[in-house]
């Protein structure tokens, strides 16, 4: 078998970990399920999801992945047996299906900030939207972020994912707090916080608040397919892993939380409200670059920053895509890191073309293999090491944390909470999938 990867430092792990989790789930699709959910409402939903379902579930996939030093597929087979293999197939499956659709969105991401930089973003964002998010432009630009992506992989672990993420993920922490210093200057700000912050706890307790917030962490913070896993594989044998875990989920959210405070006042600033509700897409891609280009040169610079932090958090997280789907090449069939990074990476780049010629395909692809399935993951994970593995999983935890009553609590957490919560919040994302499915024909 080939070499495998290891971490240059502890905190290189933790910040390629957080460059995995924080994506454009945070500062997209956290925004604007607050928008809808009643705002501070859903926030605390969804810290309280991120607390009992989130963070045990990280946990596990940080003690697997420590523990058995492999990807997903081998990793899965070492704690529950091979009738559990099929488990870790479908991570790498559903790595490779979520990295087809968020290439795409990263594109087009990489296409407004390359827009805004030249200048040229027209007064119709709209039409511009829709001229470059469907056609040739949106395969170049897709094709060319997987050329990133993968250029990236084939580097190794400490040379080319650690490296990456050392850099870009202080850059992003620092453009995103710059942005929400601008936003805090803005008239909307006031109405903005307010909307965001003041909860409407109506919206509480309609079950699609609550497994949206429930689906939103599961993407956010990358469970349910082994992305933890796999880079936790490439830890030594010793630390504390509960810290690490909750070191990363609360970076993952303060990043959601800041993100919120950049959206919210530049959306009332410009009463873009309607253009939001209309669409996730739309508050990003069309309804912030149109309100930006009413404050001209300054308005060019904000979009420069805006969509720069987009593309860096976009990038890190597909670098944590490809590299489950490559470490499993590279793991089951000894393959070299490029040769599987280029092979993974050139399916992906293929397989994701339909997406980039339809953004409902995206859109499909996205509620499929970014919420049903990947909750889907989460329920099997929980179950696997909460019944399967449970005394390994615990006597893993505590090396290096020496808190017994707190394995504990967390296996009781897999075992009774975390499954009935997912059970719940998959039904939801299958009965989402109607109305997704039904846009692919209209
Ligand atoms: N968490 C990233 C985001 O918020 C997306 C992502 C990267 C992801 N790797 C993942 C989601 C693995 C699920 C699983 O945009």
């Amino acid at each position: 078998m080939a070499t495998r990867g290891a971490w240059g430092s502890n905190i290189g792990f933790i910040l390629a970990a957080v460059g995995g989790a924080v994506g454009l789930g945070n500062l997209w699709g956290f925004a604007y399920s607050a928008s809808q959910g009643g705002g501070a409402a859903f926030v605390v939903l969804y810290f309280v999801f991120v607390l009992f379902v989130g963070l045990p579930v990280l946990t596990a996939e940080l003690v697997i992945g420590r523990h058995t030093k492999r990807s997903p597929i081998a990793a899965l087979a070492a704690v529950g047996g091979d009738k559990v293999k099929w488990v870790g197939v479908l991570f790498v499956l559903v790595g490779f299906g979520i990295l087809s659709f968020y290439s795409v969105i990263m594109g087009w991401t990489g296409r407004l900030l390359l827009d805004f930089i030249r200048g040229a973003v027209p007064e119709q964002t709209g039409a511009h939207f829709a001229a470059i998010s469907e056609g040739p432009g949106a395969i170049v630009a897709h094709l060319l972020g997987m050329l990133l992506v993968i250029f990236v992989i084939s580097r190794g672990v400490q040379k080319g994912i650690e490296r990456v993420s050392v850099i870009l993920m202080p850059t992003l922490f620092f453009l995103i707090a710059a942005l929400a210093v601008w936003a805090s200057t803005l008239s909307g700000a006031g109405p903005g916080y307010a909307f965001y912050l003041q909860p409407d706890f109506s919206k509480l307790f309609e079950t699609q608040t609550i497994t949206g917030a429930a689906g939103q962490a599961f993407f956010s913070l990358s469970l349910g397919m082994g992305a933890m896993i796999t880079y936790s594989s490439y830890l030594p044998g010793k630390g504390n892993l509960p810290g690490k875990a909750g070191l990363i989920a609360l970076s993952d959210t303060m990043v959601a939380f800041v993100g919120g405070l950049v959206t919210f006042p530049v959306v009332f600033h410009f009463g873009l409200q309607e253009d939001v509700s209309a669409s996730a897409i739309g508050a990003l891609f069309i309804a912030v670059p149109r309100g930006l280009l009413s404050f001209g040169t300054a308005g060019q610079f904000v979009g420069i920053v805006f969509f720069s932090a987009l593309y860096i958090a976009a990038l890190t997280s597909a670098i944590s895509l490809l590299e489950v789907v490559s470490s499993a090449l590279i793991d089951s069939w000894g393959w070299t890191r490029s040769r599987a990074g280029w092979v993974a990476g050139g399916a992906i780049a293929l397989a994701g073309i339909p997406g980039a010629l339809s953004a409902d395909w995206v859109g499909f692809l996205f509620q499929l293999v970014g919420q049903a399935f990947l909750v889907f993951g989460g329920l099997l994970l929980a179950l696997i090491v909460g019944y399967l593995w449970k005394d390994q999983a615990r006597a893993e935890l505590l090396t290096g944390f020496d808190k017994p009553a707190l394995a504990t609590g967390w296996i009781w957490l897999l075992r009774r909470v975390v499954p009935v919560m997912l059970a719940v919040t998959l039904y939801f994302a299958v009965i989402g999938l109607g109305p997704v499915a039904r846009a692919l024909f209209e």
